[in-house]
């Protein structure tokens, strides 16, 4: 069959790539875990065109792989098939609409989250998803992975955050479910199975999303802290001092500042006294609140119990971007220092200082070569608690700590009550994980709903399950 040919029937000649030239940025994953291999890019502008590529493509048993922005964490979007045709969104990417009145905004899967964002701020309304990806990401993979982010406290994830989706599913129908509703209790949620399939049921070309009056009052402090039993009972003070005006709380250790301060060159010392934790924390509310003074009143009642060492609450817009950067720039400044092992896990909120000292302990033990960053949405109960590769250290004998490492880790989560993916998903990294800590009778239960909706296994196969 001339693959190529019946693609460009299907959605134009303009829409189809097939020399290696043009495939190969489609065929590798973020973090450069997965080569992959595809027979073609098929770059749609319409649901239609989706539609009609997923008919054939099912009716040929050719495997099917959305692709948005590429920025996922476990190789979700990487095609593994030499006979594969990825999907990839980002041509669909226009705004249908922008509903003031009923905080909603209908987006195609291929606008950035920070294209979403702008049209919502646009309009004097915010979507609260906040990602250091941002820029990059899509809408489509934001849904597919049920992304989180440094809002969550306050808002939700994806799930929390849709009215409902358009998408296609494997045999080619459409289902639309794009009002604002409220409530809408018509029988199945499909819109909240979608968020978070990681492409293994459907595709999804648009969504209705939630929005929220936009913040007129921003008060964002550093915080140095003690311990994370400190900066636990600070997040159940300030959610009380907050009055639900509290957005973010994340937790960095110093190990992560000083990889920041040391290779992010626009990375400014927050100027706090040096303590072994920080926090970022954040309130947004209305614009007559004084929220720069609730802040500082909770700190410094806090800082006479012990449980805050020293704060700095940003004076200025460019203080507290600052602030931001130093916790957006973790990541970047964990891949510039070298190798590392990444485990995102989540526990209860209230045993997640528990679970640092133990989690803490094993690393000691089983990757003596790394040390640990443990950082990110405490808030949520949600670490990266990834292990850096010390300097000098032996590369091969730390990569080799990886399985044994991540078992104990993970077993600990289970011990925990947590989960080992709290906000980046299974994709192809950890399908052995969830067929490890999944109930039988839940993965058989995903397992007949992956049948039921794609019968011959043609969407994302060898992801999720
Ligand atoms: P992709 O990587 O392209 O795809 C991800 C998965 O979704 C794949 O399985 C793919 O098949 C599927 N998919 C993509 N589009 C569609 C579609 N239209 N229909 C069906 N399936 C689709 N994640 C967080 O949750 N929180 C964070 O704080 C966070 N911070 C990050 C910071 C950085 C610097 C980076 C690089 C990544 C970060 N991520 C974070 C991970 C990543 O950005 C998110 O998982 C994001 O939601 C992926 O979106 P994407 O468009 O890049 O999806
Ligand atoms: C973050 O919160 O910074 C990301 O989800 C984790 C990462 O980029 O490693
Ligand atoms: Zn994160």
């Amino acid at each position: 069959m001339d693959l190529p040919r019946k693609l460009s029937e299907l959605a134009g000649s303009e829409a189809v790539l097939t020399t290696p030239a043009d495939l190969a940025p489609f065929l590798v994953d973020h973090r450069r875990l997965y080569q992959g291999k595809a027979a073609a890019v098929v770059l749609p502008e319409t649901t239609a065109q989706v539609a009609r590529v997923l008919a054939f493509c099912n009716e040929a048993r050719i495997p099917v792989v959305p692709q948005g922005g590429n920025t996922g964490y476990v190789g979700g979007a990487t095609p593994m098939d030499a006979r594969a045709v990825v999907i990839a969104l980002r041509r669909m990417h226009r705004i249908r609409g922008v509903d003031p009145e009923n905080f909603a905004l209908v987006a195609e899967a291929g606008c950035t989250l920070a294209a979403v964002r702008e049209a919502a701020q646009q309009a004097d309304r915010l979507f609260p998803l906040s990602l250091g990806s941002q820029g990059s990401c899509q809408i489509g993979g934001n849904l597919a992975t049920n992304a989180g982010g440094t809002a969550v406290l306050r808002y939700g994830m994806m799930r929390e955050l849709t009215f409902g989706l358009e998408a296609v599913l494997a045999d080619g129908s459409v289902i639309s479910q794009l009002s604002p509703l409220a409530k809408d209790n018509t029988g199945y949620d499909l819109t909240r199975l979608l968020i978070g399939s990681e492409g293994t049921l459907g595709v999804i070309t648009a969504a209705c999303l939630k929005l929220f009056p936009l913040p007129q009052a921003t008060a964002t402090a550093w915080v140095a802290v003690p311990s994370p039993t400190a900066a636990l009972e600070l997040l159940q003070r300030l959610r009380a001092a907050g009055d639900g005006r509290l957005t973010t709380l994340e937790l960095l250790p110093d190990a992560a500042l000083q990889l920041v301060l040391q290779h992010i060159p626009a990375a400014r010392d927050p100027a706090v006294t040096p303590s072994p934790w920080y926090l970022l924390v954040e309130l947004e509310g209305g614009g007559t609140q004084d929220l720069d003074a609730v802040l500082a009143q909770a700190l410094a009642a806090a800082g006479e119990q012990g449980l805050v060492i020293d704060a700095a609450i940003a004076a200025s817009a460019a203080q507290r971007a600052g602030f931001w950067r130093l916790r957006e720039s973790v990541p970047e400044a964990q891949r510039e220092a070298g190798a590392s092992l990444k485990h995102d896990i989540s526990v209860p909120v209230a045993n997640l200082p528990r679970f640092i000292e133990a989690g803490a302990a094993l690393v000691a033990r089983l990757a003596p070569e790394g040390f640990l960053v443990a950082y990110g949405h405490a808030g949520d109960g949600n670490l990266h608690f990834n292990i850096n590769q010390r300097a000098g250290a032996d590369a091969a004998a730390f990569a080799q700590r990886e399985a044994p490492l991540r078992r104990a880790i993970h077993d600990l989560v289970a011990q925990s009550g947590g989960s080992f993916s709290a906000e980046h998903g299974i994709g192809r990294l950890k399908v052995d994980e969830l067929r490890r800590y999944a109930s039988a009778a839940e993965l058989a239960a995903m397992h007949r709903i992956k049948h039921a909706l794609d019968p011959h296994g043609i969407l994302n196969p060898g992801k999720v399950l």
